[in-house]
């Protein structure tokens, strides 16, 4: 959803600086790239496409040592070259690259064109450093007159902006991430930490109306007035090898890999095999009358499991989707939690739903992975998921994650009677996670149902989210059309589509009676000539239906779609790398999604 950089202090390598860190923030958005520097005049530099596009336009003799960079994720106007940031004002004088939208855009067009202003893109942000231009020229200084500029916009901004005679990148946020990085000599800023983590882990992170002023070896962060705020600096736990991608073809594979690693994460010090007790500090006391949870996408797939842990254990819970949730705020009881799942916690219909229970007075939970996000920040109580950076635009590690983390949540407010059972197969699910990277069947099946016209995905009770995760992942990468059903459901509708070209992916586990009707659903489709892939445990006879099974290990009920999904996450992973397709950054999509 764009991302933005600026760097000073690091001389002639700032361009470097400001190419890598853009790499480092590829997966906010990738129509368009571009940087600018300053030095006593001013250049730019702006390609539409990927950033190895800008890398290859950049001239040799670019530089200056005051920079800002910006990817772009469409918002105002197509991908194009006029369209990419950095923008500037008639002069060329001033730059500013933008994260967000700028809502009264045309107002604001209309004005400065009367003024004389002519504009080169359709872009919202073009206004900016024509807004800037203006008040330099009434012989404002360069950061009143990026203060007056910012305090005509409405909507949501992270900006950053430079002049040709600045030695300052002056920045500013409302409702889009911005972090500043502090270096020994040098000092750095953008919409997420990837961007500069190769040179610093010490972090000030932006509130909402704050301005900030980075200089070579100093940074300054004030309010709108301008009076200076004493801001903490933080140490980020990631390291740079984890935003690496370390030998494998795509980060999505190397995240589907790292999943042992951070469910061990998630768990470590939380729970006490013994006694079968969850304790997550962040959670103490909490006992609510009723949850209901907010999520997009991946995050939405693992609230409704989530919610459906709570039911079973007798807590009304429900999960919505954020962008409808504001629409018609469903009624919650006093005592009740609203709890926001978000990988990114940037996420603008996530933010917006949790703001919407907090006027309500409603106390609110951020289930997230990024310590110093803004759902993190504004939210009462935070569980942090721990499954480090995600990188590829398909989230994978951080459903898995997200799932253990909803059964560490169940843990805290709802304990059953089979608490110790549940306890044990979280502690042995990384192990299983890994036995299922080591030997899995789902290259195979992905290259035996890679022509396919479309695939469909069910599963029934703990196993529905993961019908509707592995139908989203198909489609995000592979660009086929998949969808997922509860198993039941199929026949009320969709088995119309269901032919010999439409493989059916069934995820069952146990011999209870869910399995047992799900299997006859396997039985339904597979009379309509579909090729079936059961995803089992084997505890049933679905796989004598199947085409085609990929096994994953025994487990508990709460605890298997974690399991199930991982077969899916790779079968998905290699139909797309058989087409060919962007598998880190899938065409028209963006990893944080911060306008809503
Ligand atoms: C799909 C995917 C998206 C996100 C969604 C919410 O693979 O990644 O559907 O899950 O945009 O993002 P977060 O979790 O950051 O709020």
């Amino acid at each position: 959803m764009c991302g933005i950089i600026g760097c000073v202090g690091r001389g002639d390598e700032t361009l470097d600086v400001l190419l890598s860190g853009l790499e480092g923030l590829e997966y906010r958005g990738y129509d368009s790239a571009g940087v600018a520097l300053s030095n006593g005049d001013l250049s730019v530099c702006k390609r539409e496409g990927e950033i190895q596009r800008l890398q290859r336009a950049v001239a040799t003799d670019l530089g200056g040592p005051v920079g800002i960079g910006h990817t772009r994720w469409s918002t105002h106007g197509p991908p194009s070259d006029d369209n990419a940031h950095p923008h500037t004002d008639c002069a060329g004088d001033v730059a500013v690259v933008h994260n967000g939208i700028v809502e009264n855009y045309a107002d604001l067009r209309e004005d400065l064109r009367a003024a004389g202003h002519e504009f080169e893109s359709d872009t919202d942000t073009e206004v900016v450093p024509h807004l800037i231009e203006d008040r330099l020229a009434d012989g404002a200084t360069f950061e009143e007159a990026f203060r007056a500029a910012v305090a005509r916009l409405e909507g949501s901004y992270a900006l950053a902006a430079v002049s040709k005679d600045s030695e300052a990148v002056l920045a500013a946020r409302n409702d889009s991430p911005l972090v500043v990085g502090v270096g020994d000599d040098a000092a750095y800023l953008a919409s997420d930490v990837p961007a500069f983590l190769d040179y610093t882990d010490r972090v000030v992170y932006l509130d909402d109306g704050e301005f900030a002023r980075l200089e070579s070896g100093s940074w300054t962060v004030s309010d709108a007035e301008g009076r200076l705020l004493d801001k903490s600096v933080s140490r980020v736990a990631w390291d740079a090898e984890e935003t690496a991608k370390s030998g494998y073809d795509h980060y999505m594979l190397k995240e589907i890999h790292e999943q042992p690693r951070a469910l061990r994460k998630c768990l470590r010090g939380r729970v006490d095999e013994l006694t079968g007790s969850v304790e997550v500090e962040s959670l103490a006391g909490l006992d609510p009358e009723s949850v209901q949870f907010v999520a997009c996408g991946t995050s939405y797939h693992a609230a409704l499991f989530g919610a459906r842990l709570l039911r079973e254990s007798g807590v009304h819970a429900q999960a919505f989707l954020a962008s409808e949730y504001a629409t018609a705020p469903p009624p919650i009881s006093d005592g009740g939690l609203v709890v926001g799942v978000t990988q990114s916690g940037e996420t603008a219909d996530t933010l917006a739903a949790l703001r919407e229970a907090r006027r309500r007075g409603v106390e609110t939970l951020a289930m997230t992975n990024v310590v110093g996000s803004t759902a993190a920040r504004e939210c009462d109580r935070t569980l942090f998921i721990r499954a480090g950076p995600e990188i590829g635009v398909a989230a994978t590690k951080t459903f898995s994650s997200q799932v253990v983390a909803a059964n560490l949540l169940a843990g805290v407010v709802a304990s059953g009677d089979d608490a110790r059972e549940i306890v044990e197969a979280l502690r042995d699910l990384p192990g299983q996670v890994q036995a299922i990277l080591d030997d899995t069947r789902a290259a195979k099946v992905a290259e035996t149902y890679v022509d396919s016209e479309g695939y469909f995905f069910v599963g029934r009770g703990h196993h529905y989210p993961v019908a509707l995760e592995g139908a989203l992942k198909m489609k995000e990468i592979t660009y086929k059309h998949a969808e997922g059903f509860p198993a039941g459901e199929l026949k009320h509708g969709p088995l119309a589509l269901v032919t010999d070209e439409t493989p059916v992916f069934a995820v069952v586990t146990g011999d209870g009676p869910e399995a047992t009707k799900t299997v006859g659903n396997v039985k339904e489709v597979e009379a309509r000539d579909a090729p079936v892939v059961a995803v089992t445990d084997g505890a049933s006879d679905a796989g004598r239906f199947a085409d085609a099974v990929l096994e994953i290990p025994e487990t508990h009920p709460r605890v298997a779609p974690v399991l199930a999904n991982v077969q899916l996450q790779l079968v998905a992973y290699h139909v797309a790398k058989r087409l060919g397709r962007s598998i880190d950054k899938p065409r028209n999509l963006a990893k944080s999604v911060t306008v809503e």
